[in-house]
């Protein structure tokens, strides 16, 4: 284990904005991540994972902890379902063609969300109608305090729309090592009802899609609508899409007869926050290097040199324009530190 000094952290972040850190440390196992965290010289600490979720603002005065643990096994199987143990450094993406090399099902809609697994249960990332809650089985993770190993049940992490307890009450507390998922084998129950699932397939002439075929279109559609941070840096949606109630979404609905809309409940109408912003004319614009992406609203740019004041500059005034127009708040999904 390796402490280095003054490291931009540009690389390790999908927005690409350089800000420093003060010590630097790679993490390759758990006994890695124990003996740091362990370290009295360093009063704090900061831990990236992925990096794909995050925008900083500013230097990081502090221990950055990068997690790179890797590994992925098989931990029990029925005929049915099987439960892989997935260490928390592994790329999500990379995670979901393995599991399509080996035909198990659940994960072919969440294809090509950028990100690490040890990341995905804090935001309980989703996509195209399936959440890590639908396949989580359970997560270990150690606590920063007293380097400890807790195992989280989904019980535990008490997700909800791009939320869990890691985002909340267990916030600075627990640093996720690995998530075991459960998987069908057989039988995969395909969800190709949102969105331009359908429509993707049957362009390719596919009537009885394979898991495989999911994922594909899946990619397709991605692809067409979002920015690949390898070519610009993005930390994918940057608003949640906001959720009114039934009185709310009757005001908005009566004025804005076009807007698209999901009926969450009898009482929670999910509201598309691309929508909303593209109707205040952002879509597409730049400001200096920070922007709006032109094919995905919800999705801000980093042409190059953005700093994370410039990004948060324009955040601000986006949800200053949608609050003047539509009376609704937006909120960011992505962490801003
Ligand atoms: N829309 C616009 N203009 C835009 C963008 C979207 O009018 O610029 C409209 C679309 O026409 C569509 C609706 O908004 O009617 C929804 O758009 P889309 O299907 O692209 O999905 P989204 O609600 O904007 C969410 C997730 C994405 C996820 C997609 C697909 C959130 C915050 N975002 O976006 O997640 O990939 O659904 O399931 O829930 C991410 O979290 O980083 C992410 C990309």
């Amino acid at each position: 284990m390796k402490i280095q000094k003054n490291i931009s952290l540009k690389k390790y972040n999908t927005f690409g904005i350089d800000v420093n850190a003060k010590y630097f440390c790679e993490i390759t196992s758990i006994n890695d991540l124990s003996e740091a965290l362990q370290l009295k010289e360093y009063p704090e600490i900061f831990v990236i994972s992925g990096g794909s979720n995050m925008l900083l603002t500013k230097d990081i005065n502090a221990l950055v902890l990068h997690i790179n643990i890797k590994g992925i096994q098989i931990i029990s199987e029925t005929d049915q379902n099987v439960i892989i143990k997935v260490m928390a450094g592994e790329n999500w993406h990379n995670f979901v063609l393995w599991a399509l090399e080996h035909n198990f099902g659940g994960i072919e809609n969440m294809s090509f969300i950028p990100g690490n697994v040890g990341t995905s249960p804090i935001q309980n990332i989703g996509a195209y109608g399936v959440e890590l809650k639908d396949v989580f089985y359970s997560c270990e993770a150690i606590d920063i305090n007293n380097q400890t190993i807790r195992v989280f049940s989904k019980f535990d992490c008490n997700f909800g729309y791009r939320e869990s307890f890691f985002k909340r009450e267990g916030k600075g507390k627990y640093i996720i090592t690995s998530v075991n998922i459960k998987l069908t084998k057989n039988n995969h129950k395909l969800n190709t009802s949102y969105g331009t699932i359908e429509s993707e397939l049957t362009k390719n002439n596919i009537t009885k899609p394979s898991i495989k075929d999911v994922s594909e279109a899946v990619i397709a559609i991605r692809k067409s609508k979002l920015p690949g941070p390898k070519e610009i840096g993005n930390s994918g949606s940057f608003f949640k899409n906001p959720i009114l109630n039934y009185k709310e979404f009757n005001v908005f609905i009566t004025k804005n007869i076009d807007a698209p809309y999901y009926k969450m409940s009898e009482d929670e109408y999910k509201i598309p926050a691309g929508w909303l912003i593209e109707q205040c004319g952002f879509k597409g614009k730049r400001f200096g290097d920070a922007g709006v992406h032109e094919k995905q609203a919800l999705v801000l740019v980093n042409y190059g040199d953005a700093s994370g004041k410039d990004i948060i500059h324009l955040a601000q005034k986006i949800i200053n324009e949608v609050d003047t127009k539509f009376e609704i708040t937006i909120f960011p999904e992505v962490n801003i530190i």
